[in-house]
């Protein structure tokens, strides 16, 4: 997500900027600006890539004063440019933001209506426009942005200038974080706590609803309806390091837990709930290529290749099209039959996976149309795709792959529904239900990860183990996968999943008092099935830790560990099955004491064959 810092005081603002971005470089950026008063007006600098470009823009042309904003942008709406890149200005406004405004598209035609024009493809623009409108129409800078907050649906913090009213800022909060922090003579707003620890440990965070005006000698805070408001500071203790990571142990952990804002920020936007349907701007201009779509290839390698196999069943079920999945690193030297009424679709949390680019590569080449599904906008793989859906997880430091996993997930469900409505094979009523469910998934999520502790405790006791088996059945054997991939990769434990049902056919020679199985079983069409599969590990000895919606004296009798997690559409339980095993992966590593962000041997992402 972006990085926001904003300066008002005695110092020289763009030093203090340029060291509150880099503290949030950690976030993912492809491009910084800054917007600092010189004392006549507003001056704005912006660079595409790394901040040493901002730098050294600063040092050929400086700006000097002691109010200021600076930005780094990850890409959502608008490839990375100059252009797009934050702040940005119209009229005496200047605005820089962190989040997705769902109407931007609807402000932008009534502003262009009154003859505004704009210079970025971006969301963001239309917030400096709309304030500025505000205040040719007679408002204060407060005043207008207060207006302009009432006409902005989606997740969005700002922080804001205006050649009008110098000497101050404004922000304003709404679901994406912003914290202010106290000096003395001087004081501060960032998206994140790294950005103010060099300068001060006192701070205030907003909540939603809520903004401020800050001025060299203090802070007013209100709601967006002009409320005052008062809260105690606090103060922060951790260090830089921790504070990068929320307070979090590991970047692995704060992601696992960043999942519910994950999958929101990913539908957001997308959901005609009332409709029964999803709305994905971003392909509907291929809508006639996908309508002629006989069938589709998933290629993907990893985490993200368990998220393929997933997304079959989606496919498959809601909109009743053949789906094959396959390795990217296999697909690419196949000769499959390739026509173009086949879709390849790539899924990728970089964009950057070597085997997954090249096989989209040769679908396209084989006549195939081609879509992706990744979290890094204007990456190698959607720039190569006829169309993209991103996911919105924000950057995802860790190696191990968590939120990028169960966003590509929601992102593959959203297609299904989208598809499958399209093409009438989906009715309204059952989609709505489906849209219903998908809304109520980040609640649940939040409830999976309130047992946390209940996880903590298993993986301390199964921890010293050398091998692992994970078994699910249907649309969770993936997950079985998924979870026996968390674990090896970061624990370094041997650990292997499979389908329930192949118990029989060799893997049940393996049971033993040993080796710990852990079993996916959703109360879904084959519960019974998966319980016999339990029943026949219990006989041999096995130690299973069962992961359930349907917990039960008869469960707690065959099992040694119980993990209960809440209820969901079928198809939306590998979901919700999958927080109980990164938590468990997670744990276990911490007891192995691993390298949890940066396990051996391992690449965030593997740009090489
Ligand atoms: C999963 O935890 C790993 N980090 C790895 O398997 C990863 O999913 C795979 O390399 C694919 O990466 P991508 O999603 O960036 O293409």
């Amino acid at each position: 997500m972006c990085g926001i810092i904003g300066y008002v005081g005695h110092r020289e603002a763009a030093p203090v900027l340029l060291q509150g971005l880099k503290r949030l470089e950690y976030r993912g950026y492809d491009s910084a600006g800054v917007a600092i008063f010189n004392g006549g007006g507003i001056e704005v600098r912006r660079s595409v890539g790394k901040l040493s470009n901002l730098e050294q823009l600063l040092r050929d042309d400086p700006l000097h004063g002691s109010v200021g904003m600076g930005h780094t942008r990850w890409a959502t709406h608008g490839r990375p440019s100059e252009a797009n890149a934050h702040p940005h200005r119209a009229g005496k406004v200047v605005v820089i933001h962190n989040g997705i405004i769902e109407n931007y598209l609807d402000l932008r035609h009534e502003l262009s209506a009154k003859g505004r024009t704009f210079s970025s493809e971006t969301d963001t623009e239309v917030i400096s426009h709309l304030i500025d409108e505000y205040i040719i129409g007679g408002m204060t800078f407060m005043q207008a942005t207060r207006a302009a907050l009432q006409r902005l649906q989606g997740a969005f913090s700002i922080v804001a200038e205006c050649e009008s009213e110098p000497g101050k800022i404004l922000t304003a909060k709404n679901a994406t974080p912003i914290v202010i922090g106290l000096g003395e003579g001087e004081n501060f707003v960032a998206s994140d706590v790294p950005a103010l620890l060099e300068y001060t440990r006192k701070v205030i965070f907003l909540d939603d609803g809520e903004m401020a005006e800050i001025t060299r000698e203090g802070v007013s805070l209100s709601t967006f309806q002009g409320e005052p408001i008062t809260r105690e500071p606090r103060h922060i203790t951790w260090d830089a390091l921790t504070a990068q990571k929320g307070g979090y142990k590991h970047f692995l952990l704060k992601e696992i837990h960043e999942q519910p804002q994950a999958i929101i920020d990913t539908m957001r936007g997308r959901l005609l709930v009332n409709e029964g349907d999803v709305s994905l701007g971003e392909i509907e201009q291929h809508a006639e290529v996908l309508d002629a779509i006989k069938r589709i290839t998933l290629v993907a390698c990893g985490t993200a290749w368990h998220s393929c196999l997933v997304g079959k069943f989606f496919l498959e079920e809601l909109a009743r099209i053949p789906v094959e999945v396959d390795y990217g690193s296999e697909f690419r030297y196949r000769r499959s039959p390739i026509s173009p009424d086949t879709l390849v679709l790539a899924v990728s949390q970089s964009g950057e996976t070597a085997d997954t680019l090249a096989a989209l590569e040769g679908g396209k080449a084989g006549g195939a149309r081609t879509m992706a599904i990744c979290n890094v906008v204007d990456s190698s793989i959607p720039r190569k795709a006829d169309m993209t859906i991103y996911t919105h997880a924000g950057p995802e430091m860790s190696v191990a792959s968590t939120k990028a996993f169960t966003t590509q997930v929601t992102a593959l469900y959203l297609l299904a529904v989208h598809l499958g409505r399209r093409r009438g094979v989906l009715d309204q009523v059952t989609s709505r239900k489906l849209i219903e469910d998908l809304v109520n998934l980040p609640n649940q999520v939040r409830e999976v990860l309130s047992k946390d502790k209940l996880i903590e405790k298993i993986a301390k006791k199964y921890g010293h183990a050398r091998d692992f088996l994970y078994l699910g059945r249907g649309v969770n054997y993936p997950i079985a996968l998924e979870g026996a991939l968390k674990l090896k990769e970061i624990s370094y434990i041997h650990a292997e999943g499979y389908p329930a049902g192949e118990m029989k056919h060799g893997p049940i020679a393996l049971i033993d008092e040993q080796m710990p199985v852990v079993v996916l079983l959703p109360k879904d069409p084959v519960y019974s099935k998966t319980l016999s599969n339990m029943k026949e590990v219990e006989a041999r000895g096995g130690r299973i830790i069962v992961v359930t919606d349907a917990p039960s004296p008869e469960l707690e009798e065959i099992a040694w560990e119980v993990i209960p997690i809440p209820t969901t559409n079928y198809l939306l339980m590998p979901i919700l099955v999958t927080i109980p095993l990164q938590l468990l992966a997670y744990h276990i590593a911490v007891y192995r004491g691993t390298d949890v962000d940066q396990p051996r041997n391992l690449a965030k992402s593997v740009t090489v064959e």
